[in-house]
């Protein structure tokens, strides 16, 4: 059992078990979670919806925690896409709340633990306040390097494929000629973070919600039909245990020439 595991795991537990099944030098270096079915949970309680983004919150810090210490070194969450625009305004509200709530707190968590905050969406339409708070706290937090944890806030994939191309046309040094994937990349958001390896959906949807589109070319996908307010750190587990059985090919064939 590593180290950072050791009484974070109960005995003879579920977990125990499945950290038992784990080849700790295959950890996925980028997990990337659609965390979805926060409404669906509350409504099947008979509560608001905004009571299922409260439970959410604790799932996002078990998340946190358990990914530091297992050695994932980027996790990276759909916290808002463009499109939840769309909502009740006191359901937003809620949820910029939560997220305010959740950085005023645990700010000193982060700096201690040596997280990183990374914002990946359109931050200039985020509300003011939120922008700000959010700024603060990457800015506290930039030179730590155990976990990254990157909040795709205001995202689209396709808005960032398409503002990644305006901020290559705008940059004087590129060549069309020469331009390729590789170089592409440093315009996204995600500019020097590595792709995900792995995808987690969670509440059995089988789509990928306009969600880092350009990165999860080849990530593995695991899905589970548990809303994220119920997601603990045994689906995390579950999901590396399952990334560590497929057998990634990257195109090429197995074993390569
Ligand atoms: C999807 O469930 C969830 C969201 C749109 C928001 C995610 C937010 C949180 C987990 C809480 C705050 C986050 C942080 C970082 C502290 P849904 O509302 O789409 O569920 P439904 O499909 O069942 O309606």
């Amino acid at each position: 059992m590593l180290k950072s595991l050791e009484g974070f795991i109960e005995p003879g537990s579920e977990e125990e078990r499945l950290v038992n099944e784990l080849d700790f030098s295959r950890i996925p270096d980028h997990v990337a979670v659609i965390m979805d079915g926060n409404g669906r949970w509350a409504k099947k309680r008979d509560l608001p919806r905004v009571e299922g983004h409260r439970a959410g919150a604790k799932s996002v810090q078990e998340v946190i925690e358990t990914s530091a210490r297992l050695g994932i070194k980027v996790l990276t969450l759909y916290a808002f896409s463009k499109e939840n625009w769309k909502r009740p305004k006191r359901e937003i509200a809620t949820l910029w709340r939560l997220l305010e709530d959740y950085l005023k707190k645990e700010d000193k968590v982060l700096v201690e633990n040596n997280f990183r905050l990374r914002v990946v969406g359109q931050r200039e339409d985020l509300p003011p306040a939120i922008r700000r708070e959010l700024e603060r706290v990457e800015e506290l937090t930039r030179n730590n390097d155990k976990l990254q944890i990157c909040l795709a806030l205001n995202y689209g994939g396709r808005a960032e494929i398409v503002d990644a191309v305006k901020k290559a046309l705008k940059d004087k040094s590129v060549n069309p000629d020469t331009l390729d994937e590789k170089i592409f990349s440093r315009y996204l958001y995600t500019a020097g973070i590595p792709d995900p390896d792995l995808l987690i959906r969670t509440s059995g949807e089988f789509r990928v919600s306009n969600f880092l589109l350009w990165q999860i070319a080849y990530s593995e996908i695991w899905i589970t039909q548990d809303y994220w307010p119920d997601f603990r750190r045994k689906h995390l587990l579950q999901a590396i245990v399952d990334y560590q059985k497929r057998e990634r090919r990257f195109g090429d064939i197995h074993p390569p020439r």
